[in-house]
């Protein structure tokens, strides 16, 4: 799914990049110089999922001669800088930041397991907003949402079928990466991207892992420029809430640790939903999309899956039938290696074995996942959270 993909090319690029940087510290230049390359790699195949690729590619070729400096030995001026730094200090510089945070989103609505009154909700929202009202009756439209539950239980998906359903434009912001490496800048991004998400309306602002906001704020260190991020934040929330203009600009939240949300930062929120653990219908419905609708035929009873399943999120549960593929493939076409070695031709005339999957393979896939992400202690800590309201 491309926008899972991309969020993971951009995770590698990130990494590559505290890599170059701290092989570079250490004196280490070749090193440094191959993870610049690898940087600049992971870049380009970002670049493929956002709509805004040429400062993204220009910026992997700086990295690539970057790499060739380092690895002439001679030491960069100054620390290569993340690449949604770079002009962020003018307006233009500050609208192409922000551009290049819109996201193609594909997922669509029937890709998300569950969660019927959730998507329910959100669609209520934009039919409140978008559709004629009688004259002089002012229906107001919740236009924030906080999604708070487990990893992996389909908040990021959520926020992007939303954003496709509606065919609105999907701008996708990680509030740590907004906090780490705009610096000053950041509370001047945020109000950029409110300004062009307005012009580009409908629109879906997604503010993933939110809890990043009060964790800054609590740090001993905490600096103006977090303080006035946090600020600009919340006031283009509440204007959100109480604009009754026609445009259709969705912010949706999504953390991990509500308790670490303070009050004034929740009371911005006009609806709180809990995205908990798949229950036994919702498991059931992502193995179908994992196993069946990918192609794969399956050996072992579905109701037994389903109810080994239970305790996991449906991104570890997608990882177990990937797993068990992986294992099967392996089974059937044991010469792949070999084959490579061959040479392109070789491999590309090879059409790979398959066949349904063997208790075996899921036997295999549960065990490489290992036991549930999610505690029993996690899950009652959101319990008591729902339960206290809060
Ligand atoms: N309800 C669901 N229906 C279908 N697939 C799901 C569901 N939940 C998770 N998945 C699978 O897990 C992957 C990860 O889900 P997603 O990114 O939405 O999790 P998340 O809640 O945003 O996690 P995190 O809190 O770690 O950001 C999806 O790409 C999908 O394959
Ligand atoms: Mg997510």
């Amino acid at each position: 799914m491309p926008v899972d993909l991309s969020a993971s090319y951009y995770d590698q690029y990130q990494h590559a990049m505290r890599q170059a940087e701290k092989a570079l510290a250490n004196g280490y230049g070749a090193r440094a110089a191959s993870a610049y390359r690898r940087a600049a790699d992971y870049l380009e195949k970002y670049a493929g999922y956002v709509t805004n690729t040429s400062a993204l590619k220009m910026r992997a070729t700086q990295l690539r001669q970057l790499a060739d400096r380092v690895a002439e030995g001679v030491p960069p001026s100054a620390p290569a800088q993340p690449v949604t730094e770079e002009g962020a200090g003018d307006a233009d510089g500050l609208r192409q930041q922000v551009v290049a945070l819109i996201q193609r989103a594909e997922v669509t609505w029937d890709d998300i397991a569950g969660l019927e009154a959730t998507k329910r909700e959100i669609k209520t929202a934009y039919a409140l907003t978008m559709a004629r009202k009688p004259a002089g009756v002012r229906i107001d439209a919740p236009r924030t949402l906080l999604l708070y539950g487990p990893p992996g239980t389909g908040k990021t998906l959520l926020a992007a079928a939303t954003s496709n359903g509606l065919d609105a434009t999907f701008f996708s912001v990680r509030v740590s990466d907004v906090l780490s490496k705009y610096f000053g800048e950041s509370s001047r991004l945020v109000g950029a991207l409110y300004a062009e998400a307005r012009e580009r309306t409908p629109a879906v602002v997604f503010l993933d892992e939110f809890d990043a906001i009060s964790r800054a704020r609590g740090e001993s260190g905490e600096s103006g420029a977090e303080r006035r991020l946090l600020a600009t934040l919340l006031s283009e929330l509440d204007g959100l809430n109480t604009k009754s203009d026609p445009a259709f600009v969705l912010t949706v939240a999504a953390t991990n640790r509500p308790w670490d949300l303070d009050s004034a930062v929740r009371s911005r929120f006009a609806r709180e939903v809990h995205v908990p653990l798949p229950d036994d219908a919702a498991r059931r419905r992502i193995l179908e999309i994992q196993l069946p609708q990918k192609g794969h035929q399956v050996d072992v009873s579905l109701d037994d899956l389903v109810e080994r399943s239970a305790g996991y999120s449906g991104r570890e549960i997608a990882q177990i039938c990937e797993q068990a593929v992986a294992h099967m493939i392996q089974r059937l076409n044991q010469d792949l290696e070999a084959l490579v070695d061959q040479g392109r031709d070789a491999v590309s005339a090879y059409e790979l074995a398959v066949a349904p999957l063997l208790e075996e393979d899921f036997t295999v896939g549960l065990a490489a996942v290992g036991a549930p992400e999610t505690t029993a202690a996690d899950l009652a800590r959101f319990a008591r959270w729902c339960e206290e309201g809060g």
